[in-house]
């Protein structure tokens, strides 16, 4: 058997090593003892986060064996929010399971499910605030589930990728959103019993604005940007210069 280059190299250096062997003995048990932890620690970093399946998921519904939540498919221990997750409590429904579309509808009795396909990406952003404003604040992450957002593997899906871009889409809106309320501020807007209004101070007119998402708000604008929106009609100017609309 050819002898390895390193093995050579060793003996020819330290020919004294060679001579006596049980003097490296404690030093290389030392080593290999420290081995161990280091390379479990390491196959398990290149193994991933764990993956639940959601039968196993389904198994942390109380104290005795923890409770879990999972959302956009991320495994969390929320034990110690036991007065909101444990059986009977508020949304005791939420552990055991991935139940992100009624974390977005709020629609608690048909909605407990993984699969938020049917989301506006606004309100997938939502959720994704939950992950980080919620869930990595307050509670232990723990693995990720399989379904709708990882595979069996741990992978993401294409559901996950999609998901991702659409956030980010939602993230950029929302960006713009804010900054064409600091350019064009809201209007005040006033309700009594039997009338609705909405009014600017003077030197600005409302106007119905289109929002990202599609919806509408009512705009304070320079007269000259009026049309930025469409008008309100019902109009009245005060004498200090505001401008009230009444609505129907
Ligand atoms: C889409 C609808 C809703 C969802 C998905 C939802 C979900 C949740 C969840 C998961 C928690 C526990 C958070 C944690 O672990 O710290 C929570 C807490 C809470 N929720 Fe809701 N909720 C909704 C609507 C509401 C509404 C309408 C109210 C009030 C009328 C409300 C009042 C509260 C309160 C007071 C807490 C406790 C907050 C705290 O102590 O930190 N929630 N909610």
């Amino acid at each position: 058997m050819p002898t390895s280059p390193s093995s050579t190299a060793r003996s020819a250096a330290s020919p004294s090593a060679a001579a006596k062997p049980q003097r490296n003995g404690p030093t290389a048990a030392r080593i290999s003892l420290l081995a161990v932890p280091l390379l479990a620690i390491a196959l398990s970093r290149r193994r991933g986060p764990r993956v639940f399946t959601k039968a196993e998921l389904a198994q942390y519904v109380d104290i005795k064996h923890g409770l879990k939540v999972a959302i956009c498919g991320q495994v969390f221990d929320v034990t110690k929010g036991a007065e909101f997750y444990a059986k009977g409590a508020g949304y005791g429904f939420f552990a055991g399971r991935d139940a992100s579309l009624a974390f977005a509808t709020g629609n608690f009795k048909t909605n407990l499910t993984d699969n938020v396909s049917s989301l506006a990406d606004a309100q997938l952003l939502d959720l994704q605030n939950w992950v980080n404003d919620t869930y990595h604040k307050k509670y232990v992450h723990e693995g990720v589930v399989a379904g709708y957002f990882y595979d069996a593997k741990g992978q993401p899906t294409e559901a996950h990728k999609d998901f991702d871009e659409r956030v980010e889409k939602a993230r950029e809106a929302a960006a713009r959103q804010a900054l064409d309320v600091e350019k064009y501020p809201d209007c005040a807007s006033r309700r009594t019993q039997t009338e609705r209004s909405v009014s600017c101070k003077k030197g600005r007119v409302p106007i119905r604005r289109r929002t990202e998402t599609g919806t509408e708000r009512c705009a304070c604008v320079l007269e000259r940007d009026e049309g930025l929106g469409a008008k309100y009609e019902n109009c009245t100017v005060s004498e200090g210069g505001r401008t009230s609309c009444a609505l129907g």
